[in-house]
């Protein structure tokens, strides 16, 4: 039986400014991520500087905005100085973070002509696991500063004239992890940040920095480390991290569909936080929520599985490490995430899915072979490409669902973003068994319109070199008096364009 759910727009009065930047990407030194992924030198595609073309290719079709780089957990081991200066006279490296070993082909300059060349800011991060703040600062001179010095005249000399100009910086990644190299309590990593940010800012004070918050909601310090680090640096940061996976827990489909629920709370538990530090200490910056790793991630394989076999092997260079092969299922979940990320735009200043290539990523290849996008590309594309303006959460009827998880949770969840006459629309049917019919009411005309949906509805369909099974098609819209109608099927996303009448409210 088809149910019927009502979104309700108010269009007079759309609320914060969606950043761009919460469509970020990230690139880690890890797996194949970098190399044999955006960096492949004998590829029939790569161009001279050894990245692939059809990556490249791929990568612009995914519309992010700003990508993190290096690390995640190889940052925290990792010496930017290997990463420069002539290729061959570059150290190869154990990297402890991934039981791996670095080559250094790629470093900041490489990576760097490669970003702009594909419209991504970088996003920096720096180490704070093994090393401290003259080594942050040194790498801040050395990319930022425009002549002149020791560092500014050797990165001149490495062949960039121009500094990199690199504006956000993150202080360190995960330091709350008992896995992160050089894992630090609260007040260690507090005051190691502080002073780090403090020394940045003396170099560049136009830098945006991000202090690491906790590495997943469930972390026992999660909440008084968030209290702990932003009462050292709540002066000096400009964005705290949240990191986020979600993952289908012995098969509880049902729950897995509402890890938005989960990530909603987690986003307003963390504003809650630093509204209180800020009051408490009379801090009138804003500090923003970089959600600066999300995604899906079946992570108890990786750690029951999959990491004890790396770990207790040798030292590979660019091995598969987490490729998750991605469903239908999982881009609605997906879907439903970037939901959550949009709506809490008046709080969400960034946010990267993690990773970008090869790496629980939506972009495949084979080395020598194939690229290919996997399900949960085609949402994030939508969001990246359409999600601009101002933000409209919507209040939805809908019928629910009963998730161990999260209590009853809506079937339906939306959320539009309005610029000038453009509206765009993003819902996702979480019921698993019915279809959905649903209404809004937005006075104009539906432009684009399409869902993405497993095909036949085989939640579990997957995408490889051969075929892309799960792939957006074309959605049926009735339009009448201004309200648009159309059926979601069980687990699927959707995204309507609307070109309004008139521009509304106060988003012109
Ligand atoms: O994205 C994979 C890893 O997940 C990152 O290196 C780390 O920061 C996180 O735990």
């Amino acid at each position: 039986m088809t149910r019927t759910a009502m979104i309700a727009l108010d269009l007079s009065s759309p609320g914060a400014p969606v950043s761009p930047r919460i469509f970020g990407t990230f690139v880690e030194h890890m797996g194949r991520c970098v190399y044999e992924g955006i960096y492949e030198p004998t590829h029939p595609t790569a161009d001279a500087a050894g990245f692939r073309g059809d990556i490249r290719d791929l990568v612009r079709g995914l519309g992010a905005t700003i990508v993190r780089y290096p690390g995640g957990n190889f940052v925290s081991g990792y010496r930017w100085e290997d990463g420069v200066g002539p290729r061959e006279e570059r150290p190869r490296r154990l990297d402890a973070a991934w039981h791996s070993t670095e080559s250094n082909a790629v470093g900041l300059h490489e990576f760097a002509s490669w970003a702009e060349s594909v419209g991504l800011e970088l996003m920096e991060a720096v180490n704070l696991g093994t090393r401290g703040p003259a080594e942050a600062a040194q790498l801040l001179e050395y990319a930022n500063h425009p002549s002149g010095t020791a560092l500014s005249d050797w990165r001149r000399s490495n062949g960039r004239e121009a500094p990199f100009g690199i504006r956000v910086w993150c202080l360190g990644n995960e330091m709350d992890g008992p896995w992160q190299i050089g894992h630090k309590t609260a007040d260690e990593y507090g005051r190691i940040a502080a002073e780090t940010a403090r020394l940045m800012r003396f170099i560049d004070p136009d830098v945006e920095l991000v202090i690491a918050g906790s590495s997943n909601h469930e972390m026992p310090t999660f909440g008084t480390w968030e209290r702990t680090v932003l009462t050292h640096t709540a002066d000096l940061v400009d964005h705290i991290s949240v990191h986020a996976y979600y993952e289908e827990h012995d098969g509880d489909t049902a729950s897995f569909l509402a890890s938005s629920v989960g990530l909603d709370a987690y986003l307003e538990e963390v504003a809650g936080i630093i509204d209180e530090v800020r009051a408490e200490r009379g801090i009138t910056r804003p500090i923003g929520i970089s959600v600066d790793e999300w995604n899906v991630w079946n992570q108890t394989r990786w750690n029951e599985v999959d990491k004890p076999a790396v770990f207790s092997g040798d030292w590979p260079e660019a091995p598969r490490l987490i490729e998750d092969e991605y469903t239908a299922l999982d881009a609605v979940v997906v879907g439903s995430l970037l939901i959550s990320l949009v709506s809490h735009a008046d709080r969400v200043s960034m946010a990267n899915l993690a990773q970008l290539v090869n790496v629980i990523a939506p972009i495949r290849c084979e080395p020598g072979g194939a690229a290919w996008r996997q399900p949960t590309y085609f949402p994030f594309a939508d969001a990246a490409h359409h999600a601009r303006g101002r933000v409209v959460v919507p209040v939805i009827e809908s019928a629910a669902v009963d998730t161990a998880r999260y209590g009853t949770v809506p079937t339906i969840a939306s959320v539009a973003t309005l610029e000038e006459d453009r509206l765009a629309l993003f819902a996702v049917n979480r019921g698993l068994t019915e279809p959905q019919e649903v209404s809004f009411t937005a006075p104009g005309r539906v432009v684009a319109a399409h869902v993405l949906a497993g095909p036949d509805g085989d939640i579990r369909a997957t995408n490889g070199p051969e075929a892309e099974l799960v792939a957006p098609r074309e959605l049926a819209i009735a339009s009448a008096g201004g309200t648009h109608t159309f059926t979601l099927p069980p687990v699927s996303w959707a995204c309507v364009r609307v070109e309004l009448d008139s521009p509304a409210g106060d988003a012109l």
